[in-house]
């Protein structure tokens, strides 16, 4: 990484500064903190970027990605995960708890944050596993895994199906002041247990029926009434269906500490896209109809959804080259998710580009409790995360010149318009011109 004393990035349009409205600004870095955010700054120390023309953002923040280690590092590690965040203009990102083993201890989360200290070239945070190893039948001690850093608890991939476990892990991270990431989809885990149980379908009249996976609502409608019940805060992983949107937009209106995530391939692909994208379509929540991305795409623009998350999810081909029902579910997102919003969302109008900013930078750090550091705005005396982007620059997506290990991308080939183009993290750039500018 190239470190700089000071950085001063000239003329940009600069978002998201506390108490200034959008405009052309000077922001100058200064041993790693924004010193200062005005017009004309002159420093003749400083490392001048030249930003005219350009938008100046906090850093983005993805709030939901896989980076597989420990124990899956072939498919991701923190390595090649925080390049191709960089990459994609985000300097943080918290990750899923599904690694191998899974992170439901806090000696595991500890020695994780350690290596991600060495390794990770963004800000790394965690979510800790709801249930030890993932598996629903125990609480893991909440209290503990916050102390040591877990940012929200997530059993990511699976259920939890216990109506009982789920109230209990919403009461004690009440007490404990931390949010739960419920993933409300059915695990191929799940389903089996739930077929060995017939009777348990009564409380899930929808699901585990004929339709594949389509216990979303459901679950969202039962956590929703726990979370009521308890007082505690959810925040749902992935909405993909019209009904999740129209439920969640009920709770709000009474008043329940409830916010959502919607990830880029279920607001722009509908379940076509399986026919000529196979497994690299292949994901969990599935793809919908056109009538559900319509509703995503609405609950995100109307604020039923509060924010933008990839849900980057990679795998190896091996995984991938299977017949359709034996391959991993999941798909890559950090290197298209920004070039994605800023076409199809915010080029055609249905999100304003303010809005899409927001969605990926200080909503997602206001939810999970990192605004507070300065994750998520532009807050002179706090650490510099900033992203310059290029509204203008067209480019196709190449999954072979990504920074990430996986290829399991349903949007290669896309052509889009908009690109982060410098990403500096303290007083570090590490992205440049798609180029990941590592130590001199
Ligand atoms: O598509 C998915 N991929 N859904 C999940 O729930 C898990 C994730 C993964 O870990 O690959
Ligand atoms: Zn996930």
């Amino acid at each position: 990484m190239t470190n700089y004393k000071k950085i001063l990035i000239k003329n940009g349009t600069v978002y998201n500064v506390p108490n200034k409205k959008t405009g052309v600004f000077d922001v100058l870095i200064s041993n790693s903190k924004i010193e200062r955010i005005s017009k004309n700054i002159k420093d003749k120390e400083a490392l001048v970027v030249d930003a005219k023309g350009k938008i100046v953002v906090p850093g983005l923040v993805d709030v939901h990605v896989h980076f597989r280690q420990p124990g899956q590092e072939h498919k991701e590690d923190l390595r090649s995960g925080s390049r191709a965040a960089a990459a994609g203009g985000f300097t943080t990102v918290i990750a899923e708890p599904n690694t191998n083993p899974p992170i439901d201890t806090p000696s595991r989360l500890v020695q994780l944050l350690k290596t991600a200290k060495k390794e990770s070239i963004i800000n790394y945070y965690s979510k800790s596993a709801t249930t030890v190893g993932l598996n629903g039948n125990r609480l893991v001690d909440i209290g503990r895994l916050k102390t040591a850093g877990a940012k929200a608890i997530s059993d990511d991939g699976h259920p939890v199906a216990g109506e009982k476990m789920m109230l209990n892990a919403l009461k004690k991270s009440k007490e404990c002041n931390i949010l739960v990431t419920p993933h409300c989809e059915e695990s191929p885990l799940y389903r089996k247990r739930q077929k060995r149980k017939r009777e348990n379908l009564r409380n899930f009249p929808d699901s585990v029926t004929n339709k594949p996976y389509m216990a979303e609502a459901d679950f969202i409608m039962r956590d929703i009434g726990l979370a009521e019940k308890t007082g505690a805060r959810i925040h749902i992983s992935h909405i993909s269906l019209a009904k999740s949107v129209s439920e969640i937009a009920k709770a709000k209106k009474r008043g329940v500490k409830i916010t959502a995530e919607a990830a880029p391939h279920h607001l722009l692909l509908n379940e076509d896209a399986v026919k000529n994208l196979g497994t690299n379509a292949k994901v969990n929540p599935p793809l919908r109809t056109k009538a559900d991305v319509k509703a995503v795409q609405e609950g995100l623009a109307d604020g039923t959804i509060d924010i933008i998350a990839s849900d980057h999810a990679p795998h190896s081909a091996k995984d991938k080259k299977l017949p359709f029902n034996k391959a991993a579910f999941g798909l890559i997102g950090l290197e298209t998710t920004l070039g994605l919003v800023l076409t199809h969302l915010v080029r055609p109008g249905i999100l304003t580009l303010k809005q899409a900013i927001e969605q990926m930078t200080i909503l997602p750090a206001k939810i999970f409790g990192l605004d507070k550091s300065g994750i998520g705005s532009l807050t002179p005396g706090t650490k510099a995360n900033i992203v310059v982007i290029d509204l203008k620059k067209r480019w196709q997506v190449d999954v072979n010149k990504f920074f990430s290990k996986a290829r399991n991308c349903p949007f290669d080939g896309w052509k889009l318009q908009g690109k982060a183009i410098m990403t500096i993290v303290g007083n570090r750039v590490i992205m440049k011109d798609g180029k990941i500018i590592e130590n001199i």
